[in-house]
């Protein structure tokens, strides 16, 4: 079993390169599927969901040719195959948006259900509601996602979501690029990493307007053609520092971030007592100030993300006063609350709402990380506790952090990798 150590008690300082986004690289990955052509993508995150996709693109006869550590060159010219394996898309969230995209381009699609991080119901009802009203057939049997184009391409519509979501959004515009006519989606999500989609899709000549606003439309084209694009950077792993920082004090210089995307984490921040310059494509994060209490509720963006709500709540466990946390999104996003107790944290939670009485210092702990988001706030508490900190079921973090280890510690962090000697003989053995 793989852990992250941490001996806490060390402000950060220096300076810290962010990647390319996850929740964009995972929809324009499958987007390659739309394109006629060779395209090229850049600043793509090493991080396991990515690989696993690129893995599901080969099986499915994509030619995907590694340019360099970020950039992939991908060309779906060949595949005939729209069949994702089982194994491969029951192992992450954004396989859904292979359902769009192999729609899209080849009218018919089959993916198994999609996994990922569990904050109790994840429907896929909205998406499902979308193909449809283009003309697809969609069934869900034992356990796969079949859809099917009724004539031969799929027909645009106008489509009013009944909930703002980032999937569903992205996976009705991946199915519209090349549908006859034209596509609205109504009430649609505006995360940065639905403009980007809609980026990369119109480099390789698609017609999408609006992305961005709660009203995109899409005007069907007969051909994607190949071409170069970059993944922005990613917003929630900016913040996950900034956050960090913000936990432990000190001084950090975020590079390679669109500050713009962060201002809704940089002011709960600052309220918190954080100091926070914006420098071009960077941000300067500081904190000398007592770490104060606040509220925040999360929400679809422009709101506060609630990607970055256990990281806060890691924050707030250890800021002075009580803080109301409200979760606006999910279910049932508070399932790491346990393993902050073990730290010493003063939680309790009542559905949505989670109220937080800042304690003076959290001391180390055995915890597990029991998703991704919840992981980095684990790591956040762990940097900012008191003692030794072991967290286990890593595998959740390395989903979408990128060397999240190596970052931290040239942050003069004190964190490292064990690894058991029974997986670490296993690893030399195969
Ligand atoms: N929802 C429905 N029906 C649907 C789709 C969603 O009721 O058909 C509900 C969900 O249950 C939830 C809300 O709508 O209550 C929003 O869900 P959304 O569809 O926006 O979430 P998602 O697309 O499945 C993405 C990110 C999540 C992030 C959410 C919200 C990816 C791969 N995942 O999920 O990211 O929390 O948007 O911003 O893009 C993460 O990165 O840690 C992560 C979990």
């Amino acid at each position: 079993m793989t852990k992250y150590v941490i001996r806490g008690g060390k402000q950060l300082h220096g300076t810290v390169d962010i990647s390319g986004a996850k929740n964009a690289a995972v929809a324009i990955l499958p987007a390659a599927l739309l394109v006629d052509g060779v395209c090229r993508i850049e600043n793509i995150p090493q991080i396991s969901d990515v690989s696993l996709i690129l893995n599901i693109l080969q099986e499915l006869g994509a030619d995907v040719r590694t340019v360099n550590r970020t950039t992939v060159d991908i060309d779906c010219s060949h595949i005939r195959n729209v069949q994702v394996p089982d194994v491969l898309a029951r192992k992450i969230r954004a396989s859904y948006y292979l359902v769009g995209a192999l729609l899209g381009r080849f009218g018919s699609a089959e993916v198994a259900l999609p996994g990922g991080c569990d904050f109790g119901g994840r429907p896929i009802d909205q998406h499902i509601k979308g193909l449809a009203s283009m003309g697809a057939d969609v069934d869900v049997v034992g356990g796969i996602i079949k859809a099917k184009a009724i004539s031969e391409r799929l027909q645009g519509n106008t489509i009013y979501m009944d909930i703002v979501s980032v999937g569903a959004t992205m996976n009705i515009m991946l199915s519209a690029v090349l549908a006859q006519g034209s596509t609205i989606i109504e009430n649609a999500a505006k995360e940065p990493h639905i403009v980007d989609l809609a980026n990369f899709l119109n480099s390789m000549g698609a017609s999408i307007m609006g992305a961005g606003t709660d009203v995109i439309k899409i005007r069907g084209v007969e051909k994607l053609s190949g071409g170069s694009y970059s993944i922005i950077p990613d917003q929630i792993e900016a913040g996950t520092y900034m956050a960090a920082v913000t936990a432990t004090g000190g001084e950090v210089l975020v590079r390679n971030v669109i500050p713009k995307h962060l201002e809704c984490i940089t002011a709960k921040l600052i309220e918190m007592g954080a100091e926070v310059e914006e420098l071009g494509d960077k941000v300067l994060v500081r904190r000398t100030a007592p770490l104060r209490r606040t509220n925040v509720k999360t929400l679809p963006y422009p709101g506060f993300p609630t990607d970055m709500q256990p990281q806060v709540a890691a924050c707030l466990c250890m800021a002075q006063g009580t803080s109301i946390l409200t979760e606006g999104v999910w279910d049932n996003r508070y399932r790491y609350v346990d393993e902050f107790r073990r730290m010493g944290a003063r939680i309790q939670v009542d559905g949505k709402v989670a109220v937080i009485e800042g304690v003076e210092q959290l001391t180390g702990a055995n915890v597990e990380a029991c998703d991704l988001r919840a992981g980095a706030a684990l790591i956040i508490a762990g940097l900012a506790a008191h003692g030794i900190t072991e967290i286990s079921q890593v595998q959740h973090i390395e989903r979408g952090y990128e060397d999240i280890v190596q970052k931290l510690d040239k942050l003069g962090a004190d964190i490292r990798v064990v690894i058991s000697p029974d997986e670490g003989k296993a690893a030399q053995a195969g």
